[in-house]
């Protein structure tokens, strides 16, 4: 069942939710009392639990205790602490694994795991589905009707994937229901390249290290695949829940730019897109930014929830440096800025043991108050509670989209040749950091969203191009649009199978360019991408590297040449006027610089701007459109020095945190934010 995110609630509260998991099961009862004050003290009013449960709800098969869950919930409201409630099906209990073995996935390496770790089952386990749904329906009798229900979580942080013999028979009959015949199969798999070809359905097995791994249709197939069939387990747990409780919305924590799992299509069957988001060390603020964009466009703009970050450190990175004084609270400002309308935080409080016990929390094993970042939260949370519900339900308002999809992701990665350097995100981020860190506002959406609310939509190596993109953007250029490719596209269908008749394939005629060659470059050696003054704005010389698509224009104008090497002169950028639109060309990886330089040319040229002109370096500023249509101005310092910034003269604001009233200049300090709000 697909839910309509239009006739369904994403999450009911007068209040932006703080707060995040707690899992009581792993203390003792005196405990909770504590949790319930400390919570109020740190200005949570909302739980996520119980995320690993399982075994202490259903001891073996015929035994279940919510009793104590009931108790733990009883505490939480009586204080006022809402709950998004787990299914619990994250962590398979090792009775259950024991009685059936088929629940343990078999890995990569071809080998079946033993019970251990978590996410660990095989999402094409009908003992899993079984039990799991199950489980969700009490839980859902349980506690559907409790006032303080406000959300369903389910599971956490699906990913396992499974090469087992019932995920290949599973596997069969999905490519049936796609084929039809093996003849279809084989023909569209190319299965003919190296005598490949299949004879019979039962010979396609999983493609483990030691098996076949060299037909790259099947390797893609076999991602949508596993994609799919995880998808089913959540969908099993919703419907039973949905069944029970139409009204409470359901979701599952993702994790950004995660590439196994296709979350353009887990959306379509979520209420509402929640994520967790762990930026790596050093990540600069714009590829935070990105994730949070990603996410925010799954469901095409609706509000997603920020269903975890640590409130200090983690402790899965080889060092795990403690979130700066401020940067928390920072990092939630920007999450809330790029669509977030809930804080949450991995987790409550941090356990004594297991492999998360120096994993950050709000309460740490001191267990008091009066430490650094319960204080930081606590402030935060107050912050947010003086916010009422006035950020709540804003849409990104953007004119600018990048197309990121994940069927691309992998066939650009499982390509032989030409380069192993080419890495899809790192592009997509880098293109879309050219616009972002000029604070113009941009969305990242499916090439299947609709794109009629945008000007430009840049395509970093639009490889693969699925039946009917072509189509939509040759008929939304011509409509006015500004679109932009690069370097490698338009070579593959579905089926990472070659078009026939020259690259960019179904983007030739828009793009009025012919691809003849592509160079790979060695990882220290660059050409030159020479601008001639053809655009405004584009002028100059940039460093490039990584791929070199040799091209011609058919119709396109050349802006730019390659400055050394054999195809010296021959074009490196151009733009295809078409229709009452334009579409650009850029024949390789330019350098950070020349991106800004093209970013910049294509807003001029569209009369996109910046909602704050020349704010400094470091200040991210972000619109979000509430529901009664006012403008909320983010404005965030990511420096570690105070700034000024200047604001359009005449107008005055009010900072809604602090309720401050602002004009001219806006001075925040080190890792300071405003929202600003028209006066
Ligand atoms: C993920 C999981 C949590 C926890 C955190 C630690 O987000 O969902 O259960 O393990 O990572 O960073
Ligand atoms: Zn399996």
């Amino acid at each position: 069942m697909t839910s309509d995110p239009n006739s369904r609630p994403y999450i009911a509260l007068p209040f932006v939710p703080h707060g995040g998991d707690y899992n009581p099961d792993q203390w003792p009862e005196t405990v909770w009392d504590d949790d319930v004050r400390l919570m109020q003290e740190a200005n949570v009013n909302i739980a996520t639990l119980p995320v690993f449960s399982w075994v202490k709800l259903q001891p073996d098969e015929d035994t279940f205790d919510f009793a104590w869950l009931d108790r733990v919930l009883e505490k939480l409201w009586a204080g006022g602490i809402h709950f998004c409630m787990a299914t619990s099906t994250a962590s398979v209990p090792a009775w259950m694994d024991q009685k059936y073995p088929d629940i343990l996935r078999v890995g990569w390496d071809g080998v079946k795991v033993k019970h251990g770790h978590r996410h660990t089952f095989c999402p094409n386990s009908a003992n899993f589905r079984r039990l799991a749904t199950g489980l969700a329906r009490r839980m859902a009798e349980r506690y559907g009707d409790h006032p303080g229900l406000r959300i369903w979580h389910v599971s956490n942080e699906y990913g396992n994937t499974c090469y087992c013999d019932q995920c290949a028979a599973a596997f069969r009959v999905w490519l049936q229901a796609r084929y039809g015949t093996l003849e279809e199969l084989n023909a569209r798999w190319y299965t003919a390249f190296w005598g490949h070809t299949y004879t019979d359905w039962s010979e396609i097995e999983t493609p483990t290290a030691n098996g076949e791994r060299s037909v790259q249709a099947l390797l893609i197939d076999y991602d949508r695949f596993q994609s799919d069939s995880l998808l089913e387990c959540f969908k099993a747990e919703a419907a039973v829940l949905r069944e029970r409780t139409p009204n409470i919305p359901i979701t599952t924590n993702l994790m950004g730019a995660f590439k196994p799992l296709d979350y353009h299509s887990w959306a379509k069957e979520m209420d509402v897109v929640s994520w967790d988001s762990y930026p790596g060390k050093n990540q600069p603020y714009s590829g935070i930014a990105f994730n949070h964009a990603l996410m925010r466009g799954l469901k095409e703009g609706q509000p997603f929830l920020l269903m975890e970050q640590t409130p200090s450190q983690q402790n899965w990175q080889a060092q795990n440096a403690l979130k700066r004084p401020g940067i928390m609270r920072l990092w939630s400002y920007q999450a809330m800025a790029h669509g977030a309308d809930s804080i949450m935080y991995f987790q409550w409080r941090r356990s004594r043991g297991g492999t998360e016990k120096y994993h950050g929390a709000v309460v740490e094993h001191a267990g008091v108050s009066n430490a650094r970042v319960f204080q930081e939260v606590a402030a935060l949370g107050k912050e947010l509670k003086a916010l009422g519900t006035q950020t709540l339900g804003g849409r990104v308002a953007a004119k600018v989209a990048l197309l990121f999809d994940w069927d691309n992701w992998h066939a650009i990665e499982y390509s032989s040749g030409p380069t192993v350097n080419l890495k899809y995100l790192e592009q997509c981020v880098a293109w879309y950091t050219a616009f972002h860190q000029q604070n113009i506002t941009i969305d990242v959406v499916s090439p299947e969203a609709d794109l009629s609310g945008y000007e430009i939509v840049v395509a970093p190596v639009l490889y693969m191009v699925k039946p009917g993109v072509a189509e939509r953007l040759t008929a939304w250029v011509n409509a006015g649009g500004t679109f932009v490719t690069t370097f490698f596209s338009g070579l593959v269908d579905e089926n990472d199978l070659v078009f026939e008749g020259g690259y960019p394939g179904p983007l030739r005629k828009l793009l009025g360019i012919w691809a003849e060659e592509i160079d790979a470059l060695a990882p220290a050696q660059t050409n030159e991408v020479v601008f001639n003054g053809a655009a405004v704005g584009l002028d100059g010389t940039y460093t490039c590297g990584l791929l070199c698509d040799r091209i011609h224009a058919e119709g396109a104008t050349v802006l730019a040449t390659y400055g050394s090497d054999f195809y010296a002169g021959e074009p490196a950028v151009t733009v295809n006027a078409y229709g009452a639109g334009k579409a650009y060309y850029v024949a390789t990886a330019i350098d950070d610089d020349g991106r800004v330089a093209i970013s910049q040319a294509l807003c001029a040229e569209k009369g996109i701007t910046a909602p704050l002109a020349d704010a400094p370096e470091g200040v991210e500023v972000m619109p979000r459109v509430g529901p009664d249509g006012a403008t909320l101005l983010y404005v965030l310092n990511h420096n570690a020095q105070r700034v000024r910034v200047a604001l359009p003269e005449g107008a005055t604001f009010t900072d809604l945190i602090g309720g401050a009233s602002v004009s001219n200049t806006l001075e925040l300090p080190v890792y300071g934010a405003a929202i600003l709000a028209p006066a």
